[in-house]
């Protein structure tokens, strides 16, 4: 078992993993419009992070015998006027969500939960590289963004992305 309100915090981040999925996925819908396709499939990849992490911590729940409750995830509602935009919005959830899980671990560090602190500690990191990847994106498109050709190659770039 772990403590009640550890659990019940990482309940939310289940839905809160499986929003950002869907914001993703509305940042790659918005590309698509665009005819972007490679920044679409740079989204729709990191949607299926997103996934992966909602499953991570439905595990980790469903391993120490907690209930996991699943609740209505919130529609996106971002409207964007540049491309720079979306690229802006990512940066800033993420950010976000790296508040989100210092929040969790600053709960299971009070309660001197060690298991979940180290559980944790995957998502600490990871949070490093979606804010980097996020930031990365943004400086990439204020230096070759600004001309078709430079778009041209970003967005081919943004193609190649897999699946880790
Ligand atoms: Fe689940 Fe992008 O952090």
């Amino acid at each position: 078992m772990i403590d009640k309100k550890i659990a019940e915090l990482i309940n939310e981040q289940v839905n809160k993993e499986l929003y950002s999925a869907y914001l993703y996925l509305d940042f790659a819908n918005y590309f698509e419009e665009q005819n972007l396709d490679g920044f679409a499939n740079w989204y729709i990849i990191q949607a299926e992070e997103e996934m992966d992490h909602a499953m991570k911590m439905r595990q980790y729940l469903i391993d120490n015998e907690v209930p996991v409750k699943l609740d209505a995830i919130a529609k996106p509602n971002k409207k964007f006027k540049t491309y720079m935009d979306v690229l802006k919005a990512g940066y800033e959830h993420e950010q976000y969500v790296t508040s989100l899980i210092n929040t969790i671990y600053d709960a299971a560090f009070d309660a001197r939960e060690y298991k979940t602190m180290q559980f944790l500690d995957w998502f600490v990191k990871e949070q490093v590289e979606e804010e980097k990847n996020a930031k990365d994106m943004i400086e990439k498109m204020k230096i070759f963004g600004g001309d078709a050709k430079g778009l041209y190659n970003l967005n081919n770039e943004m193609k190649a992305r897999t699946k880790e």
